[in-house]
């Protein structure tokens, strides 16, 4: 027989048979959480522009489902939510760019390109899923949405990414405007907002510039596939049922 004490635990942390829609989970973070996710046992949905990194990313996690889409146009956002097949219990708005300029040579679509993906699409994506998240939704294990933030929408960073800033920073506050009316739907909606993750995005990943990166964090360090997963498959879980509206910080300390 087993022990009913381990069994409750491993229930309050468990994904188990949920369903997730992870966006920019081709690379990166988005990679991280998706992969978290799905080893843990979750139906996790690949989305991203490039059907062929869709399907080979899908092809290496159990039970991952491809779903390429364009995440930078209200119409793509809107077609992928049609092919998106309800219950959805976690939605991980991760897709995300930047662009980094002076501010006087900083152009209009500098700051359209990110605004579309990093906070519009975030919040209609949302929108366009409400029915397929109430469907999930119930007061023990409620259904999520995380937002990936980033420190640099907490503190300013050492390069001049405006709008990127600015996205994040709006990000964090769409996230507890979000929370706060899908509260009584039992529907979450926190923020994670990482450091330095090595990725497609961030800047020449030599290893003298990694070593001056990880001198800046306290803990000496930039992030690993695990520092995203840990967090992103507890606010997954039915333990994170009561925590709603947070923006949780994973950087090694760089945002204190
Ligand atoms: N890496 C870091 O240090 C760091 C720190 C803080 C926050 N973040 C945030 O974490 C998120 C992921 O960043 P990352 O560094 O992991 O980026 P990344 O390695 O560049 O990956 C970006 C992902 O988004 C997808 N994507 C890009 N444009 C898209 C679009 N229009 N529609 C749908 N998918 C799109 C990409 O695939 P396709 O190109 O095929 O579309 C890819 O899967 C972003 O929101 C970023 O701001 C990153």
């Amino acid at each position: 027989m087993g022990d009913p004490g381990k069994e409750r635990a491993a229930e309050l942390f468990s994904v188990v048979g949920r369903t997730a829609l992870v966006t920019g989970a081709t690379s990166g973070i988005g990679a991280m959480a998706a992969a978290a996710l799905a080893e843990a046992g979750a139906v996790v949905h690949i989305v991203a522009r490039n059907a062929a990194d869709c399907e080979e990313t899908a092809s290496k996690l159990p039970g991952a489902v491809a779903l390429p889409a364009d995440l930078s146009t209200r119409h793509g956002i809107a077609a992928l939510a049609d092919r998106v097949p309800g219950p959805l219990h976690i939605l991980v708005n991760n897709a995300g760019t930047l662009r980094e300029n002076p501010l006087g040579s900083f152009t209009e679509a500098d700051w359209d390109d990110v605004m579309d993906l990093n906070l519009k699409a975030p919040f209609f994506l949302t929108q366009d899923l409400l029915p397929a998240l109430r469907a999930g939704a119930c007061p023990p294990a409620p259904a999520t949405v995380i937002h990936v933030g980033s420190v640099g929408g907490l503190r300013v960073g050492p390069r001049q990414t405006y709008s990127y800033a600015a996205s994040k920073a709006g990000l964090h506050q769409l996230t507890k405007s979000m929370a706060r009316w899908l509260a009584a739907e039992h529907i979450t909606v926190n923020a994670i907002a990482p450091g330095l993750f090595p990725s497609r995005m961030t800047p020449g990943d030599g290893e003298q510039v990694l070593a001056a990166v990880s001198a800046s964090v306290p803990q000496g360090r930039t992030g690993r596939a695990e520092d995203i997963g840990g967090v992103v498959r507890f606010l997954a879980s039915s333990a994170a049922a009561y925590i709603t509206g947070a923006v949780i910080p994973i950087d090694g300390g760089l945002s204190l």
